[in-house]
């Protein structure tokens, strides 16, 4: 399986630090990246989704300062981002956009901001599909709020977030992934109600793995693509005169079947079934049977590949790979998809020898190497005094 490399994330964070800057760091912010279980493309219709924080994180050490400006050095892009606040400008490093966007967001929520001298590292995979921007967003976001003191209110720093992703760096996304690396609990996954943000934790089963399974490949196409099935799934909600196709059914669908499109029933009937599919889900975790979730989660992936046609050839030769495993309980692309992660559940028992096939398997379907890597639920973002 993959290591983490030679140095762990916090501790770069911390001694870049101290190379950057002079002295000590006064805090050190942890945000997770997340692996969505199952509930995809559904948090932006109003729908259920159940990801979990993972054990991948990005982490900011930081010293707060009296100047009111801000000076981020990121270890792994290389380069500093330095703005003045209030008035923050767009320019400089690509990264360094989610962290002015945070700012201005929290400023245009009524924060007043303070600044502060820091440094960025992480280990959550970039454009995999693990979310490693929300977990950017969301450590910029605990650093400012702990450099100013303002109070941490995770419905709000979600939603506060998001906007930045959405109205700063342009990204129309959903509210899943910032709520998960804020909400998440350890051991858990969380069914969010992404109509009232209400979360509930469900424990994940006994003797059964998260696998993440990286195909190696990135979503180029993926933000046209994104933008065009939420506009598809708005035109099916219009036209059933439901305010979200959160509140349409499969037999809403059958009796519209011939006034819509093909295309937009298609992508419709993914959104609906996999609302349900997630929510039963949530209860095979709670009754500890994974083999249901694993049952539930291939059939989203097929629903993902021929209705809301998100998947890519790659995603489904390591899906095929995984589930010609039998300790495989199931897989499915996870997060936008056209590239990027995989998600399987995997009994325990023999994971290296899991990987290892899936490895072979997966390179000699497509010629490429696959990274895998088993993930735990992680708790969501948090200050730790250094
Ligand atoms: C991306 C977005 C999320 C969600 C997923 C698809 O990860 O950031 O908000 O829409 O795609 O489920």
């Amino acid at each position: 399986m993959d290591s983490r490399g030679p140095r762990p994330a916090p501790d770069r964070a911390v001694d870049a630090f101290q190379a950057q800057w002079g002295g000590e760091a006064a805090l050190l912010v942890r945000a997770p990246g997340r692996v969505n279980l199952i509930g995809e493309h559904t948090d932006y219709n109003e729908g259920f989704v159940l990801p979990m924080a993972i054990d991948r994180a990005v982490w900011i050490a930081l010293r707060p300062r009296k100047e009111r400006r801000v000076a981020v050095h990121a270890v792994d892009f290389g380069g500093t981002l330095d703005f003045g606040l209030p008035t923050i400008e767009k320019g400089g490093p690509a990264w360094g956009e989610y962290v002015k966007g945070v700012a201005w967001s929290l400023i245009e929520a009524g924060h007043r901001l303070t600044g502060w001298e820091g440094v960025v590292a992480g280990d959550v995979p970039i454009g995999a599909g693990l979310s490693s921007s929300a977990a950017l967003e969301v450590a910029a976001a605990r650093a400012f709020a702990a450099a100013a003191g303002l109070a941490w209110e995770p419905l709000a720093m979600a939603r506060i977030t998001q906007r930045a992703e959405n109205d700063w760096v342009g990204v129309p996304c959903g509210i899943m992934d910032q709520l998960v690396s804020i909400a998440g609990v350890a051991g858990h996954a969380l069914l969010i109600d992404c109509r009232t943000l209400e979360i509930s934790p469900v424990p994940l089963p006994a003797g059964a793995a998260v696998v993440v399974l990286d195909t190696g490949t990135r979503r180029g196409v993926a933000a046209s693509a994104y933008q065009e099935r939420r506009e598809q799934c708005r035109q099916a909600a219009r036209f059933l005169g439901a305010a979200s196709l959160r509140d349409v059914t499969l037999q809403d669908l059958a009796r519209a079947s011939t006034a819509l499109s093909q295309t937009t029933l298609r992508r419709a009937r993914h959104v609906v079934a996999e609302n349900e599919r997630t929510r039963l889900a949530a209860q095979a975790l709670q009754r500890g049977d994974a083999i249901e979730v694993g049952l539930l989660m291939n059939a989203s992936h097929a629903s993902l590949k021929e209705d809301f046609e998100v998947s890519s050839p790659e995603l489904d030769a390591i899906v095929a790979a995984s589930r010609r495993r039998p300790d495989c309980l199931g897989a499915r692309l996870t997060g936008a998809g056209f590239g990027g992660c995989a998600v399987a559940l995997v009994r325990e028992g023999d994971l290296e020898g899991f990987a290892s096939e899936v490895r072979d398997g997966y390179r000699s379907m497509t010629g490429r190497e696959a990274r895998i890597t088993v993930c735990t639920p992680a708790a969501g973002a948090e200050v730790i005094r250094v």
